[in-house]
């Protein structure tokens, strides 16, 4: 008897150069903060056109990091998408920012401009950053943020933890996501689920290198071993004038947020797999299209973007389960018993119990429209050409009363 092996809604996918790769490091006299790191974060910064990255442990640390680097703290106002992982709001929150959330566009789970401008307003004062979330893989659209943040005194930080690999048709040419054209800084995740898989991992990259500093400098305890940086010659050098070997500064309050060599080197053995890992992406996305297209108009395709090759993290299917006359939990039970998961991507972040209780009262209809009716079905570079077919037939069956 064959069994048809569950579907997860997303996972990483492992070959043996990966395995290889991290086993060389285990091989190695470094186990962090050796070779890996630097290698992964120049190919990384090749990879999306930017300056400079800064491999880190975690896209929360990142977002947690690029926030101090831009120098927010208490006193300060940033906005916030509504829809997205906790995490980019806590950011700020935990750097002792005051956030003021946005709604979002129902149809795509991407704040817009009309949503940043109604927040703006909202803030009742300045604003130092505004961070916009590619959900799923789908690029906001960062000129019309970028200029109405600028307008506002405001700087974006692009949480592109979804959109490694997403490419925009910019006014002169492709524009990576990463590259910082139009944010001071960009954050990514690495985790498991998403497009490249580092265990635990992230990375913020920037186009300007003294933020990338900042960043570095915050991400190992605000300490530099950098000569040319020192505060304090009478203790880093001797009466001859040579450096003292031992001698370190700590210059800031950081933290250890470092990314060892284990984890960057499976990090640059799958980013060398990046582009072969979103054609697929992009390849089973269309697959689902046709498949649940029959299903229409109970279900639909997350709202698409034009202009852009998205890396998709996730394959949304918005689905009125009113409608259909079935519960969304039923349904994901349902698809569970088929041997399908599915995942929720997200209750809106205002309706979190710590959020909830400090509300100030504003609603956000466009997130909650969205979140009645998303569900994420499982989409990763292992899924066969069949599955998203297997899925749909699945999802129609369990869409029946
Ligand atoms: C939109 C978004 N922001 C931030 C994060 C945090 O990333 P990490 O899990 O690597 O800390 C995630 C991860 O799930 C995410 O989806």
């Amino acid at each position: 008897m064959t069994t048809t092996p569950f579907l997860p809604y997303g996972r990483q996918t492992i070959d043996q150069a990966d395995i290889d790769a991290v086993v060389a490091v285990l091989r190695s006299d470094w186990l962090t903060t050796g070779p890996a790191v630097g290698a992964f974060e120049q190919a990384l910064a090749a990879a999306v056109g930017a300056a400079q990255a800064v491999a880190v442990s975690s896209g929360t640390a990142g977002l947690h990091l690029a926030t101090l680097a831009l120098g927010i703290g208490p006193g300060d106002t940033v906005v916030v998408p509504a829809l997205t992982f906790a995490a980019t709001a806590n950011a700020p929150v935990m750097a002792g920012a005051r956030v003021v959330f946005a709604d979002v566009e129902a149809e795509t789970g991407l704040i817009g401009p009309a949503q940043l401008e109604q927040a703006l307003a909202a803030a009742g004062g300045p604003v130092k950053a505004v961070y916009p979330v590619h959900l799923a893989g789908q690029v906001a659209d960062l000129p019309a943020l970028a200029a109405l943040a600028h307008t506002a005194g405001a700087v974006l930080i692009e949480d592109a933890c979804h959109a490694v690999g997403s490419v925009v048709k910019g006014a002169s040419g492709p524009e990576p996501v990463g590259a910082c054209r139009h944010s001071a800084l960009t954050v990514f995740s690495f985790h498991p689920v998403k497009t490249i898989a580092m265990g635990e991992g992230g990375a913020v990259t920037a186009a300007d290198p003294t933020l990338a500093e900042r960043v570095a400098l915050l991400r190992s305890h605000g300490i530099t071993r950098d000569p040319a940086r020192f505060q304090r010659p009478e203790l880093a050098y001797d009466a001859a004038g040579q450096l003292n070997p031992w001698y370190y500064e700590m210059q800031a309050l950081g933290f250890n947020y470092r990314a060892s060599d284990l984890h960057c080197a499976l990090a640059l053995s799958q980013l060398a797999k990046l582009g072969a890992f979103c054609a697929r992406r992009a390849q089973l996305v269309a697959h689902y299209d046709r498949a649940l297209a029959p299903l229409a108009p109970l279900v639909r395709p997350l709202g698409r973007v034009p202009g852009q090759r998205p890396g998709w993290h996730l394959y949304v299917a918005l689905i009125d389960f009113d409608a259909a006359g079935v519960s969304r939990a039923s349904v994901i039970e349902r698809l569970r018993v088929a041997g399908i998961g599915s995942q929720v991507n997200y209750l809106p972040v205002p309706e979190l119990p710590f959020y909830h209780s400090r509300s100030d009262g504003r609603r956000f209809p466009g997130a909650a429209d969205y979140y009645r009716r998303a569900l994420s079905l499982p989409l990763y570079p292992g899924l066969s050409d069949d599955a998203p077919e297997r899925v749909a037939a699945a999802l129609g069956q369990a869409l029946r009363p």
